[in-house]
């Protein structure tokens, strides 16, 4: 039996470069979203755990649990539009994975529910100073099984060799899929940038106006330390990411100017989240400024990251024989103009939300008192 899905034989609505173009932005914004979310719960259940005995601890705990439920939205809403255009890019290939790991494909669901009714839970425990790190731990295990499921069907997905026997062991979607020597390291690489940016966000809240001055100091600082070592043990896990590549991906990557340029940018993004993270924690700044470096930081380095993992999809489903370019295109211009149209007016409505938000009276945080 042949297990390479039949290409769709419904045209693609746009061209293959807008679409691709669509998903690599809203998937870079995801990434930022999930990794700091990912990262900020730990930390949080890590400073109500530790915090007891130390006021600063205590009021940085409060500092993220507050914001974890209004984070987590930003993770959801920048995940949609990536999976409904790798649905439109790669559709055979993630149906037939999600379909094989259905059972856990599906939890996700019920996950992230759970996940939020214990956040707001765990930061409504946080404000009034109850027990709460339980909650946000049992949160944090949830969120960490649901990135196991996404890297899990994000690798399945490229494996159209395991398929068959998947489907037979399990037609239920009961299985995980067999080994891949490339499943962890890619798992590992994402759950380390996690810590980094997490600590880019402490950067952040040290900076808002409505942080204490000692409460942001203790954040820079902690942030910049912890992101200074998380870039890079995060480095030694891109090197393993890449080796564990099969050869054709690794020839491909080299022959390719785009990838090459993404792979570098992703290295020099590195260098400069190093160098930041050190001054950071060196100075303790509590600025907008600093803020807003972090956030360009995170947003660059990430986008280079999903560039290249784009990449290294694409060479992998082309060693198998499907070539994502090579789709049948029929444009509907009209629909394209009026997706633009709605797309930009979201953005301006976007905009004046954020523009309201910045200009509401700040209230005076630090747990302090
Ligand atoms: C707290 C919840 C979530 C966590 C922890 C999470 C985590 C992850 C991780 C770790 C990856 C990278 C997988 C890899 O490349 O190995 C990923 C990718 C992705 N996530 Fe999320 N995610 C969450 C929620 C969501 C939601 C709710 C959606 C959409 C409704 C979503 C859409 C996506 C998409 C589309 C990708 C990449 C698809 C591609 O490769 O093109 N995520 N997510």
């Amino acid at each position: 039996m042949n297990p390479f899905p039949f290409v769709d034989p419904i045209p693609l609505p746009a061209p293959v470069w807008l679409f691709k173009a669509l998903h690599l932005l809203t998937l870079s914004l995801h990434f930022v979203a999930m990794q700091t979310f990912l990262g900020g719960l730990f930390l949080a259940v890590l400073f109500h755990v530790t915090g007891a005995s130390n006021v600063l601890r205590k009021g940085a705990g409060a500092a993220l649990a507050r914001r974890l439920p209004i984070l987590i939205t930003f993770v959801i809403n920048l995940g949609v539009p990536p999976l409904l255009f790798t649905q439109v890019l790669y559709g055979p290939f993630l149906y037939t994975s999600s379909e094989l790991i259905g059972l856990y494909w599906f939890a996700v669901i019920f996950l992230v529910m759970g996940t939020y009714w214990l956040l707001y839970r765990f930061a409504d425990a946080s404000d009034k100073g109850r027990c709460a790190w339980w909650m946000g731990a049992l949160a944090w295990v949830m969120v960490l099984f649901i990135s196991k499921i996404y890297s899990t069907n994000m690798t399945l997905m490229l494996r159209p060799e395991v398929w068959p026997a998947m489907y037979a062991a399990s037609p239920g979607g009961a299985h995980f899929p067999p080994h891949d020597p490339t499943f962890l390291p890619r798992w590992a690489f994402m759950l380390t940038g996690a810590f980094w940016v997490a600590g880019f966000w402490l950067i952040w809240i040290a900076g808002r106006k409505t942080t204490e001055l000692s409460l942001g100091r203790y954040l820079a600082g902690f942030g910049g330390r912890l992101a200074a070592v998380m870039i890079v043990a995060q480095v030694g896990l891109f090197y393993a990411v890449l080796s564990a590549q099969p050869a054709v991906v690794r020839d491909g990557i080299a022959a390719s100017l785009w990838l090459k340029g993404a792979a570098v940018a992703w290295c020099a993004g590195a260098v400069l989240v190093f160098v930041f993270s050190a001054w950071a924690a060196a100075t303790k700044t509590c600025s907008y400024a600093a803020g807003y470096i972090a956030l360009l930081l995170a947003v660059v380095t990430l986008a280079a990251w999903a560039i290249l993992r784009d990449g290294i999809r694409d060479l992998t489903l082309a060693s198998k024989g499907f070539d994502v370019w090579q789709q049948t295109v029929v444009t509907n211009w009209n629909v394209v103009g009026w997706f633009v149209l709605t797309l930009v007016l979201g953005l301006v409505a976007l905009g004046w939300l954020l523009y309201v938000m910045m200009r509401a009276k700040p209230v005076a945080e630090g747990g302090m008192s």
